[in-house]
């Protein structure tokens, strides 16, 4: 974990039904210091089914990745954890447990954010991870189930870190909304600036990275890295904006052809990986916001069925390739004030460059999971 964020703190959240590999290539040609696989069932790994399996595997083009595993049995996480060094080799940089993911399938079994209500069942989950695998074991987790009520007086994850802390993790995420609030209202940076303070290993601060000023303002908890999720929509730039930022580098201006370019590389992506083009759906949508007409083109992208109709809306929907038009973004995603919703993009030179040297973003219909 300290290896990748040596090369920059913010990194490409997981995001289920949305961070497959064409949108952590993107993410990554964008600048994300290191990608996020979906969450994985460790049920599913030990019935090693194909579709589980296509969740964790790289892309030959990704340098490495971590895997999101959840469940509840700590036997099961040990096999999962096994399993998933033994298939991806030395491309594994991490094994991360979910413990924030608020969606009541998972939280009715005891797994995702209901492992806030047990932090020794928590601490044996990592201490079986620790002991199956060689790579780093991290957790990602919510400041609590709910506000108050049984059993969740205060924010449990205080107790829950030091918990896993003790049993071998490597790192914390920490989304500063309860379980409860699933992705409604601000996130609250308090506990995210609690837990770096009181805990030694480095803390990943996640919620509302939805602008480069706000992913800067995040480190501000005291986080060594932030996780940036919904502000990847349409956006695979917002990495190295970010880091642009906090080094006091200017942050680029992108326009609309290169937003445009972006989608049309995207939408090959998913075709060249494999992945069900439906998801370009929601690509549209993201990446043609703020366009003249969005709204009219987004519904036209609800008819595209292969890759060259998405391209040719792309087209038609962009300005004409003589005039430079540059974007203002709204950002309907955003609910935090409006000094903290700018945003700006890096030049599709750079988005190149990325891709051909190191590293490489993305989209969903899925539901949100942590
Ligand atoms: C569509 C969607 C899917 C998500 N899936 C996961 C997941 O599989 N695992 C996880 O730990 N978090 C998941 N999350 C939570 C994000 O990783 C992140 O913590 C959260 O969105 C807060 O960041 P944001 O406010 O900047 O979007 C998901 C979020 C969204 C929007």
């Amino acid at each position: 974990m300290r290896a990748a964020l040596a090369h920059s703190p913010f990194l490409m959240a997981p995001m289920a039904g949305v961070s497959d590999q064409a949108y952590r290539l993107m993410a990554q040609a964008g600048g994300a210091a290191l990608g996020y696989s979906e969450m994985v069932s460790c049920a599913g790994i030990h019935y090693g089914g194909e579709k589980t399996w296509g969740l964790v595997d790289p892309d030959p083009a990704e340098p490495d990745l971590a895997v999101q595993l959840f469940g509840s049995d700590p036997e099961l996480f040990a096999e999962a954890a096994e399993k998933v060094q033994a298939r991806l080799g030395e491309r594994l940089a991490l094994i991360d447990v979910n413990m924030a993911c608020p969606v009541p399938k998972v939280t009715k079994k005891g797994e995702g954010s209901a492992l806030l209500d047990s932090p020794v069942l928590a601490a044996e989950i990592v201490q079986a991870c620790v002991e199956h695998c060689d790579v780093p074991v991290t957790v990602k987790t919510r400041r609590a189930r709910r506000p108050d009520g049984q059993g969740s007086a205060g924010d449990q994850v205080v107790d829950l870190a030091k918990a896993v802390e003790a049993a071998g993790a490597s790192a914390i995420g920490v989304h500063g909304r309860y379980a409860s609030q699933f992705y409604r209202g601000e996130s609250d940076d308090g506990p995210v600036t609690k837990i770096a303070a009181e805990l030694s290993i480095p803390v990943i601060a996640t919620g509302d990275a939805l602008t480069p000023e706000r992913c800067v303002e995040l480190l501000g908890t005291g986080a060594a890295g932030v996780f940036v999720a919904r502000g990847t929509y349409g956006n695979p730039w917002i990495f190295s904006d970010a880091l642009a930022l906090l080094r006091g580098e200017p942050v680029p201006e992108h326009t609309a052809h290169e937003r445009i370019a972006a989608f049309k590389l995207h939408v090959r992506l998913l075709e060249a990986t494999g992945a069900h083009l439906a998801r370009a759906r929601s690509l549209a949508g993201w990446y043609l916001r703020g366009l003249p007409n969005a709204a009219s083109w987004r519904e036209r992208a609800m008819h595209c069925s292969s890759v060259d109709e998405y391209c040719a809306l792309a087209d038609a929907a962009g300005p004409p390739l003589s005039t430079d038009h540059r974007v203002t973004r709204p950002r309907s995603a955003d609910p935090r004030p409006a000094g903290r919703q700018k945003c700006r993009e890096v030049p599709r030179s750079a988005l190149l460059a990325g891709q051909t040297t190191e590293r490489g973003t993305a989209a969903t219909e899925g539901r949100p999971h942590g």
